[in-house]
């Protein structure tokens, strides 16, 4: 089975992802600035979770170890985490689930130049790299709450259709619906729509709310 490192696994999203990764299977590495950070919170998900095979490691060695690396880092963050990592992202299927989120009611998305933050990580990592934008509109809550089991789409975007693929298996194995939702450049639509659903989490006062499209 593929090993998934996650970077920035510490947060919210991370662990979210860890758990419904591990827990499907997969043996997760999980990535920090900090190692200690990383071990301690690697040890919280085996206590919730003791069947996942999960090891807390600092964002340099996730990068070097995964098949498969998960971005899980805000969008102000994405140059300083990203820049001393491009040599060993080189030629990996990089997933992003960054939102450049302003946060507000409603939320909205910042205009990056790019086009959107998938496509500023395209340009900062370089052609080489796979990246995969998917995951936006699953919330941590959902992620995290085990007792329940996860349910609905995820719109995957990205230019290299294997690499697609991959992610797409990724979400079918954790209980998702994947879906091609085109090139990279649809990411900004992607984006924009988690604002939407945040918003609506906010006025309906859920944490739970998702996308699903019908008669596909
Ligand atoms: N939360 C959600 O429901 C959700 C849903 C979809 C997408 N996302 C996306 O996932 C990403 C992470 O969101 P999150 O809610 O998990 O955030 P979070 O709880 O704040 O976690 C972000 C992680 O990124 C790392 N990080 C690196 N640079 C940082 C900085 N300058 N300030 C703070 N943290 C920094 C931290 O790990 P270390 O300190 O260990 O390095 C931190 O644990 C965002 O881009 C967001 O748009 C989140």
């Amino acid at each position: 089975m593929k090993t998934i490192s996650i970077i920035g696994g510490t947060g919210n999203q991370g662990k979210g992802l860890a758990l419904r990764l591990g827990a499907a299977g997969y043996p997760i590495v999980l990535g920090s600035r900090s190692s200690e950070k990383a071990i301690k919170v690697a040890n919280e998900i085996k206590e919730q979770h003791g069947n996942i095979n999960i090891e807390g490691v600092d964002n340099g060695t996730a990068a070097e170890r995964g098949d498969v690396v998960i971005l899980t880092i805000p969008f102000k963050s994405q140059n300083d985490i990203l820049d001393p990592l491009k040599e060993k992202l080189s030629g990996k299927i990089v997933v992003d689930t960054t939102v450049a989120l302003i946060p507000g009611k409603p939320p909205t998305t910042e205009n990056v130049p790019e086009g959107s933050a998938a496509e500023k990580l395209q340009v900062i990592l370089g052609s080489d790299v796979k990246v995969v934008s998917a995951f936006h509109t699953i919330s941590a809550h959902m992620l995290e709450d085990m007792e329940k089991e996860l349910k609905g789409d995820t719109l995957v975007a990205g230019d290299d259709a294997p690499a697609k693929e991959v992610v797409i298996e990724l979400a079918n194995k954790i209980g998702l619906r994947g879906l091609n939702a085109g090139p990279l450049k649809v990411s900004s639509t992607l984006e924009r729509i988690t604002a939407l659903v945040i918003g609506m989490n906010i006025r309906y006062k859920k944490k739970s709310i998702g996308v699903d499209f019908t008669n596909v």
